[in-house]
């Protein structure tokens, strides 16, 4: 549509419709005849309004959305369609591994690759938007939306939410075939206090705009159409009406002009945050704060027409929300065609193909974190004789916590793997993912362990047998899919006791365990560590998961991937992360070990269990001591930090070459060093290649005493390496 037209369309606008438009229902308030008044009432939107709504979230599928955006159409007083929008976060029905996994690959490319592919299944399925990226920086492993996110740092998870973005919406202007990306959630919900879900935030300015939004900002420069507000509060305000955030940082300093959409229920929520005290006030404040659209409170269509007859708001603001979603409705192209790229001949044709099933393959290959490998008792040999044991070796729940649609029966499990492999081996279960007794609760399903003690003690029995027999194990542990995600926050960061119990009894067997670890957060594998001789990291690594974790083991795929998010040592370190702020006493593990008073513990160690960027392969790298072009660095000149890398084993590879740097004196107490670049070099055995990372001075940048962004003179340190924990450095002076 002309943008004419489509200011006369807005101008040809009742007030009430406007207010319709900037609201946001769940799929759950119609059904094939009609509205469904239940859920609507409950917002407290009359039954003749719902059509009203100008969104619709949740609801996919060719036949089903073409159905519900035909029966809205004709039901709103313009025609106008409905922007579908839903949650495909890891994948629409071909699941990719969990975001947290997908930052281990440190490649963009992985997160593009599987962005891509699930934006072209969701679009043929009728889809327009999906809430995705979610790019919030993590560093508390309790909390359970940490899988959605692609780490602790804020460099990697930059170049992941810009490679996101571009993959979701594709190159063409209209995001043809493609989706509109609705990054989130803004801002800093991945920092709630002592990682307890919706927990409040309390960030200084500094850390906010130093870690916590440049990922948001990447998104922005990439694109992203859309944005979601948080549900936690910043210093006290909730990001939902909170106009420091959307107003001056989101659209004047980030330059955001999409549609910004609150999170579920977030503008109601206003209320129990005790900043609002009725659905009007909470209304008044999300809309002056900026936000355009209201998922499913329902606050928008209770309050905005009589504040704007009140005169306490003005039209004008609803007219600015409502023109950004028209134009975002224009631009994608449904007043064209409001069914898009629907279709159920391609839903047949694409989804969970053989094209999309093999990326997912290599994709999670590439997110497996090799922590241990003593002996080099990993790669398995066809001929080896290997006992198969423990809850994940059949379980097909591996798809993380946010694939609404993707289905469990359609993944392959290890068992199925190995059996097409072809490979002579036996399984036993062992034991129940969960705990005698234990249950947990979801939003989808529910899960509830439904063996009794006495039958997993013959499953352990059973197992143990079988352990004996063998010369090696592969014991696949790990939490519940259900303790990851939304509402999926953790006191305690262990495996479940019962698997504990099941890896001590194979121990006193055999000795020669390989561990698969299945989570959607770093969790506490001490025990692990010390039993196990090998531990491959899988996360949760969807629909291919089984087959992506055969090629590893078997050694068609060489590990490659690196931490995205520190391992901790227990839950008493968290939030532990690389970067951590230098202090006046800070310390190294290992120094000192008599003066307690240093910044440390005196019961547990100070380092991570496995830091940030640590991951092996089956061949080994050797590289060489930091070669600088210059010691000297001016504001416009750079210098070049070069390395040798040289893959020393026996096997092709790849490794991730890492620089760090920390500035050594500034203004302010700065981290003890940085991530500022990544290098991906792919080595035969006995080759070597030189490997440059230039410096400039704007990658020095900081907000000074004076909350100037500047790089300050003086001395830096510069590591390249590995892993975070590198020594391998050199220094230079910035003058
Ligand atoms: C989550 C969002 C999600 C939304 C819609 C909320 O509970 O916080 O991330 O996009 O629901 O499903």
């Amino acid at each position: 549509m002309r943008e004419n037209d489509l200011r006369e369309l807005l101008e040809d606008m009742s007030l009430k419709e406007k207010i319709g438009q900037l609201t946001q229902l769940d799929a759950s308030c119609f059904n094939d005849e009609g509205p469904v008044t239940g859920p609507a009432s409950a917002l407290g939107i009359a039954e003749e309004d719902i059509f009203l709504c100008g969104s619709v979230l949740g609801s996919a599928g060719a036949a089903e959305t073409e159905a519900l955006q035909r029966m809205c159409m004709a039901k709103q007083p313009h025609g106008i369609p409905l922007l579908l929008m839903a949650d495909i976060i890891n994948g629409y029905k071909t699941i990719f591994p969990i975001p947290l996994a997908q930052g281990c690959s440190f490649d963009p490319q992985v997160a593009h690759k599987s962005a891509e592919i699930m934006a072209k299944e969701a679009a043929v399925a009728g889809l327009h938007v999906t809430f995705a990226p979610m790019v919030d920086l993590v560093r508390d492993a309790r909390w359970g939306r940490v899988m959605e996110s692609t780490g602790e740092d804020p460099y990697l998870n930059s170049l992941m939410a810009a490679a996101m973005v571009q993959g979701i919406q594709g190159n063409e202007k209209n995001y043809q075939d493609r989706l509109a990306a609705c990054t989130k959630h803004f801002a800093a919900y991945g920092a709630p206090i002592a990682g307890k879900e919706y927990n409040n935030v309390e960030l200084s300015d500094r850390s906010l705009r130093e870690d916590h939004l440049p990922s948001y900002k990447a998104a922005v420069d990439a694109g992203s159409a859309m944005m979601m507000t948080s549900f936690n509060t910043i210093d006290r305000v909730p990001a939902t009406a909170n106009k420091y955030l959307m107003r001056q940082i989101l659209r004047e300093e980030m330059g955001f002009d999409g549609v910004l959409i609150s999170d579920w229920n977030a503008v109601g929520e206003l209320i129990e945050h005790g900043v609002a005290e009725n659905p009007h006030q909470a209304a008044e404040l999300a809309i002056s704060a900026g936000v355009d659209m209201d998922m499913m409170s329902g606050c928008y269509m209770r309050g905005l027409e009589q504040l704007v007859q009140q005169g306490i708001i003005s039209e004008q603001l609803i007219d600015e929300s409502v023109w950004r979603l028209l134009q975002l409705k224009n631009h994608i192209g449904l007043f064209e065609n409001p069914f898009r790229s629907a279709s159920d001949l391609k839903e047949l044709e694409m989804i969970l193909s053989e094209g999309h099933r093999q990326a997912a393959r290599e994709i999670a290959a590439k997110t497996f974190v090799l922590l241990k490998n003593e002996e080099k008792i990993l790669p398995l040999e066809h001929n080896d004789s290997v006992a198969f044991i423990g809850p994940y070796i059949e379980e097909k729940t591996i798809l993380g916590a946010w694939s609404f649609f993707g289905r469990a029966e359609d993944c392959i499990s290890i068992r199925e793997a190995i059996e097409a492999r072809g490979v002579q081996a036996e399984y036993e279960q062992g034991c129940s993912i969960l705990n005698p007794g234990q249950a947990l609760y979801g939003f989808r399903y529910n899960t509830e362990n439904k063996f009794t003690e006495s039958e997993i003690d013959k499953m352990i029995i059973a197992a143990v047998g079988l352990a004996a027999k063998r010369d090696k194990v592969v014991l696949a542990l790990g939490e519940s899919n259900l303790h990851t995600g939304e509402g999926g926050s953790r006191g305690d960061i262990a495996i479940p006791d019962i698997q504990n119990k099941l890896l001590d009894a194979v121990y006193e067997v055999n000795k020669n365990i390989i561990v698969l670890v299945f989570a959607g957060r770093p969790l506490d594998i001490r025990d692990i560590k010390e039993k196990a001789k090998a531990i491959l990291y899988v996360w949760m690594p969807g629909t291919e998961g089984g087959n992506a974790i055969a090629d590893t083991i078997y050694g068609d795929f060489v590990p490659q991937a690196k931490l995205s998010m520190s391992l901790p040592y227990s839950v008493g370190q968290v939030p532990v992360f690389y970067s951590e702020m230098r202090t006046g006493r800070h310390t190294e593990d290992g120094a000192e070990p008599t003066n307690r008073f240093l910044t440390k513990y005196c019961d547990i160690p100070n380092d991570p269990l496995y830091p940030f960027g640590f991951g092996l392969s089956y061949t080994d790298f050797a590289i060489s001591p930091i070669r600088l072009s210059s010691n000297k660095l001016t504001m416009d000149t750079m210098v070049k930090a070069t390395v040798t890398v040289k893959n020393c084993g026996s096997r092709e590879g790849t490794e991730t070459v890492q620089l760090y740097i920390r500035d050594d004196y500034a203004s302010v107490a700065r981290p003890t060093r940085e991530l500022k670049g990544i290098r991906q070099i792919r080595l035969a055995p006995g080759n070597e290649v030189e490997v440059d990372f230039e410096i400039d001075a704007s990658m020095l940048r900081f907000y000074d005493i004076n909350m100037e962004y500047r790089a300050q003179p003086g001395d830096f340190t510069v590591w390249i390496g590995n892993d975070s924990k590198t020594e391998n450095k050199a220094c230079f002076t910035l003058v």
